[in-house]
């Protein structure tokens, strides 16, 4: 049994204040009859709820691009730092949206939130080869050599080895790295295994979709198409 107004956020229907107002003004039903209060226990697995004689359905599934600052860490909760969950709006807090991946606290750029855990998934699995693309400003110039060495896979400082990525030089202390897979601090691990620590880094695409000119520290829902390209289904 569940109460009636978490039934119903979790459903993607409206905020439980909001709810509160739909409920009391009569326009949801549970198994044909007016219901009362929020509070109501309803039986989540057999319960035919309706909000304006629509039949309510699984949850909406939300996908959220966050253009995000410096400073904020990508955690559903700290006890320090401020998170990542702090910047998104209260529309869409009861959908529950989480963080795919993870960004440092010092980068900026592209991070997707979503609700479906499935959708995350496939989004991380390095085999779906989603391309994350990054901007990168760093100490010395990227060569030849280091372009070569990130296509061969990087041997990162601890021995650990990077899957084939792309290094693009963008002039003194400037590059573009697109990697497919997601390692803890991989990008910043990476140059700095070839003598070029970072010193400011920001993520601008994942697969199809790029940051374009959502501003530092706003959200945008996300459309499935956005991230796959038009023809593929989801
Ligand atoms: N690589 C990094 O080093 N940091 C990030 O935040 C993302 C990729």
């Amino acid at each position: 049994m569940q109460r009636l107004d978490k039934l119903l956020s979790e459903a993607g229907v409206a905020s439980r204040k909001d709810l509160k107002a739909m409920i009391k003004a009569g326009r949801v039903t549970v198994d044909g009859q007016t219901a009362r209060t929020p509070e109501m226990k309803v039986d989540e697995t057999t319960a035919r709820v309706c909000v304006d004689g629509r039949l309510v359905g699984r949850q909406r599934t939300v996908i959220l691009m966050l253009h995000k600052p410096a400073g904020y860490v990508t955690s559903t909760d700290d006890p320090r730092d401020q998170t990542v969950m702090e910047l998104i709006p209260d529309q869409y807090r009861y959908l529950k949206p989480v963080p795919v991946g993870r960004l440092d606290k010092e980068t900026e750029g592209l991070l997707l939130f979503t609700n479906d855990g499935q959708l995350a998934h496939r989004l991380l699995a390095p085999r779906s080869r989603v391309w994350k693309r990054y901007y990168a400003e760093h100490e010395g110039q990227a060569g030849q050599e280091d372009v070569e060495a990130f296509a061969a896979g990087i041997l990162l400082r601890d021995g650990e080895r990077c899957l084939p990525a792309r290094l693009m030089p963008q002039g003194p202390g400037r590059s573009l790295v697109e990697v497919c897979e997601g390692k803890y601090h991989q990008v910043r691990r990476m140059l700095a295994s070839r003598g070029m620590p970072v010193t400011y880094l920001r993520r601008v695409s994942e697969g199809h979709l790029d940051l374009g000119d959502l501003p530092l520290g706003q959200v945008r829902e996300v459309e499935p198409w956005e991230l796959w390209g038009e023809t593929e289904i989801l």
